[in-house]
């Protein structure tokens, strides 16, 4: 079956990134000319995904604000002949179709995916977390969709990380059945340091078979007493199977204060407005450290 809906989790309330986060939601914080949400919506179109299922929380409509059509702005843009800004305004509000489903209590990464259940139905369809962001051609979910398509099979993306940080991801263990591709044997939600020799990090990807829905049904709290999505992975790669998969690119942690700075400078440099001053300006703060 082929993958049409992406659900894109963005209840959270972004402590992280207090107080910038304190009246817009984190995912409007921009990375150049555009808030983090887009290139993660953009990523999803580029992979062929017809459809966007967010899952909000209070304060975050100016989510879905962004993606809508606003016809004063269209009409001033008009009048004051900035054609093609309008027009760019035009495209991004016919960018995808995009639905809302509320997360009414902030009960995990787990229960937010499986409030979208009535609205993915019997399909398998992808996860993208906005933290997260990507860099790379063909872009990572599609990546992950063309494996999906040749295994038939979940399929999540891993990123090798040092070993001292594997207590902030979910960490897969398994055996390489090919280039790239690890057949999943054991899954644990921010392992205790000593308790994984593995160093494959879950990063913010995921293609899920809809049977991950009953998998969550049944998750108990987990790790920090919240529904963890891993915990229903390691339940779904039991009952059938499941694949980690190293997919090619540069993967940014914007969630994280040091991780937005660096995507912030990567997406500058490859701006083709930009990135020739600032790769210039760059180049002289470094001659000053
Ligand atoms: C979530 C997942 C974790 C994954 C991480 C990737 O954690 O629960 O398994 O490794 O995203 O960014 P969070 O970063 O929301 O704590």
């Amino acid at each position: 079956m082929r993958v049409r809906k992406a659900v894109i989790p963005v209840a959270g309330l972004g402590t992280r990134f207090l107080p910038a986060s304190k009246a817009i939601p984190k995912e409007m914080l921009t990375v150049v000319d555009r808030p983090t949400i887009q290139y993660i919506v953009e990523e999803a179109v580029a992979s062929g995904i017809e459809e966007v299922i967010l899952i909000t929380s209070e304060g975050k409509a100016a989510i879905e604000n962004h993606f809508d059509y606003n016809f004063h702005l269209d009409i001033v843009l008009s009048q004051k002949k900035k054609t093609k800004l309008a027009e760019e305004m035009r495209h991004l509000s016919n960018l995808i179709d995009i639905v809302s489903v509320r997360q009414k209590k902030p009960l995990g990464l787990g229960h937010a995916i499986w409030t979208a259940r009535n609205v993915v139905g019997q399909e398998p369809f992808v996860v993208l977390l906005g933290d997260d962001l990507v860099l790379s051609e063909p872009p990572c979910t599609k990546q992950m969709i063309d494996l999906f398509n040749e295994v038939q099979e979940s399929v999540v993306a891993v990123q090798r990380v040092p070993q001292e940080e594997t207590f902030q991801y979910g960490i897969v263990e398994g055996k390489h059945v090919k280039n790239r591709v690890i057949k999943v044997d054991r899954m644990m939600e921010k392992p205790a340091p000593g308790t994984t020799s593995s160093d494959m990090a879950i990063i913010g990807r995921y293609i899920l078979e809809p049977d991950i829905f009953d998998m969550l049904e049944k998750t108990t709290p987990g790790h920090g007493g919240e529904i963890q999505l891993t915990d229903a992975l390691l339940a779904l790669s039991n009952k059938r199977g499941m694949y980690a998969f190293e997919f090619e690119g540069t993967r940014f942690d914007a969630g994280d204060k040091l991780g937005y700075l660096k995507a912030i400078i990567a997406f500058a440099l490859r701006h083709p407005d930009l990135c020739e001053d600032f790769s210039e300006h760059l180049k002289e703060v470094a001659s000053h450290l």
